[in-house]
């Protein structure tokens, strides 16, 4: 194959980035390579609920608009991301629940309002939404936020069943990080998912994020992890794949990256519910991880100036 888009199409699997709305605005070169190689794309922020409602009934869809516009403009599949979460709310929800202004029944109209505002938005143009995010932590616990104090474990449930009454032809995912190989996170997400599709609720995926670092062993179980949940009737995405380093860059550890990222995409092509790889950003000029992991970067498959590494030439090699 001659880049992503062509690799994707010999594959069958969408190949995805997230995407940045003020590079999109503001780079040619961003928007070039971006509408290149990619089949399928998330917004990286701009659909978060920050992003969309930073003020009460005040909403602000641009920066989603236009990642959505880009999409639709060049065959490009959407990943919405997310509905409900416990990080990026705004701070007059996190304020009025704090402070008591806002009690456990107005709580759960809110966020009721907000997923059915939003998935109704775009339905019929978002392939899969990410429903529930990280709701599960590290030790295999349900994770504390405000959903889980003030409405309960049901509030997961609920969120699917109103994402799929506003938008009913999206898949419905549940999307997590960590569960590549966190034997604790994965039983607890697994029992949490059976007993939802036991109840009848609708989900029909689950998301990996993939956010990997080459200082750490390569999680080998993760194709029979998905295998696992395939089983349950799901859908499979690897959702956010990144593979961070400890800088400097050295063509050793560039090496290391790229194996790891031919790992990944061949993983989910030996897995037939496997349906999307998509990368948390694609350039190394545009990454979260410095900003989040002291000391690492270097995490993509383009270099600062987009250059393609040899991460990008390991998944062409895939096929
Ligand atoms: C990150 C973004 O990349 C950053 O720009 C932002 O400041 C914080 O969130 N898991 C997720 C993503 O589900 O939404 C996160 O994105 C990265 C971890």
């Amino acid at each position: 194959p001659r880049d992503l888009r062509e690799l994707a199409q010999q594959t069958g699997i969408r190949i995805g980035t997230a995407v940045d709305v003020a590079s999109l605005r503001d780079e040619a070169d961003y928007r070039k390579v971006l509408n290149r190689e990619f089949s399928h794309v998330t917004a990286e922020n701009a659909m978060k609920w920050e992003s969309v409602e930073p003020e009460r009934g005040t909403y602000t869809w641009q920066d989603a608009d236009a990642v959505v516009a880009n999409a639709l403009r060049h065959d490009q599949k959407i990943r919405g991301h997310n509905l409900v979460w416990h990080n990026q709310l705004p701070a007059w929800l996190t304020t009025g629940v704090e402070n008591g202004t806002i009690g456990d029944a107005e709580l759960r109209d809110i966020l009721r309002d907000h997923i059915m505002t939003e998935a109704r938005r775009y339905r019929g143009k978002i392939r899969a939404w990410d429903v529930v995010n990280e709701v599960v932590d590290d030790d295999g616990n349900l994770r504390q936020s405000i959903w889980l104090t003030h409405l309960g474990p049901g509030y997961i449930a609920d969120a699917f069943r109103w994402a799929h009454r506003a938008d009913p032809h999206a898949k419905l995912y549940l999307n997590d990080y960590n569960i590549e190989w966190n034997t604790a996170k994965i039983e607890t997400t697994y029992t949490l998912i059976k007993d939802l599709k036991a109840q009848g609720v609708p989900i029909h995926g689950i998301g990996f994020q993939g956010h990997l670092g080459i200082q750490y062993d390569y999680p080998g179980d993760w194709p029979a992890v998905m295998r696992r949940f395939a089983d349950l009737g799901l859908e499979v995405a690897v959702t956010e794949m990144d593979v961070r380093m400890v800088l400097p860059v050295t063509p050793e550890k560039l090496a290391t990256q790229a194996d790891y990222y031919r790992r990944a995409l061949s993983g989910c092509l030996s897995v037939s519910a496997c349906r999307e790889f998509t990368v948390w950003g694609f350039t190394d000029r545009h990454s979260w991880v410095p900003g989040w992991f002291d000391g690492e970067g270097a995490a993509c498959l383009f270099d600062e100036n987009y250059a393609p590494k040899p991460a990008y030439q390991a998944l062409l090699s895939v096929k």
